[in-house]
């Protein structure tokens, strides 16, 4: 069986790990954020980040389980410099499009919809329930979290966070390092480094 290497073993990381044996992987955890830590629930963890890094011999699978998306996309960069397989890792229960695109790195969770010609970027987290309707173009290091819903052709840039619950209306553009709040209704396009919420949903 292949093992994963996992970056990052808090509660997404645990999520990310329950995924990977449903992929049909064995998980390992590196965690730079508890040095003593040698063991989460049953899956064991190896050491740190750089660890990890100099282990690419042992390593082929990893993939980066946090949630931040700045720092996913950074460590991410650096696994795939040092020659890692990133892979896609979708729950069978996920329904996603033959004609969608999901690029490395990237993870969709239970119950979770992508449609038709939806293009997903890098090292994202489509959570649990997500709908992401046709010809959406999600940049890389996104968070879409559970039950957010995009109408069709939404673009969202890179390293943006949708919470829980927020939905756009179609054709919607959202700029990257944005934060829509949990429960936002879209109806604007949203710029660039800013937080909205409400809705419909403003800069707060
Ligand atoms: C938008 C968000 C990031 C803001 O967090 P924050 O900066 O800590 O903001 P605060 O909690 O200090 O709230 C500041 C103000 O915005 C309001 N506000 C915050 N989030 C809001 C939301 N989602 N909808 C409406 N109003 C919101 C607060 O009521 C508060 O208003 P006030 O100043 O009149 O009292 C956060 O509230 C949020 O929605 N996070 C998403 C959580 C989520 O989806 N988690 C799932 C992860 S898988």
């Amino acid at each position: 069986m292949k093992t994963l290497a996992i970056v990052g073993a808090s509660g997404h990381g645990k999520v990310v790990a329950d995924l990977a044996e449903l992929c049909g992987f064995n998980v390992t955890f590196f965690d730079d954020a508890f040095p003593q830590l040698k063991q989460v629930e049953h899956w064991p963890v190896k050491g740190s980040f750089t660890d990890l890094l100099t282990q690419q011999d042992c390593y082929q699978y990893a993939i980066v389980a946090i949630g931040n998306n700045a720092i996913r996309s950074k460590l991410s960069e650096q696994l795939i410099e040092s020659g890692f397989n990133l892979p896609v890792l979708i729950h069978p229960s996920a329904i996603v499009s033959q004609y969608a695109h999901i690029n490395e790195g990237s993870v969709v969770f239970a119950n979770a919809v992508i449609n038709a010609f939806a293009q997903i970027g890098e090292n994202c987290i489509i959570n649990t329930g997500a709908i992401i309707e046709h010809d959406c173009i999600i940049a890389n290091g996104v968070h879409l979290s559970p039950k957010v819903s995009l109408a069709g052709a939404t673009k969202v840039g890179a390293a943006t966070w949708l919470g829980i619950g927020s939905v756009t209306k179609q054709g919607i553009e959202i700029g990257a390092n944005s934060i829509i709040g949990a429960n936002a209704t879209v109806l604007n396009n949203i710029p660039s480094n800013v937080t909205v919420v409400g809705s419909p949903a403003v800069s707060k």
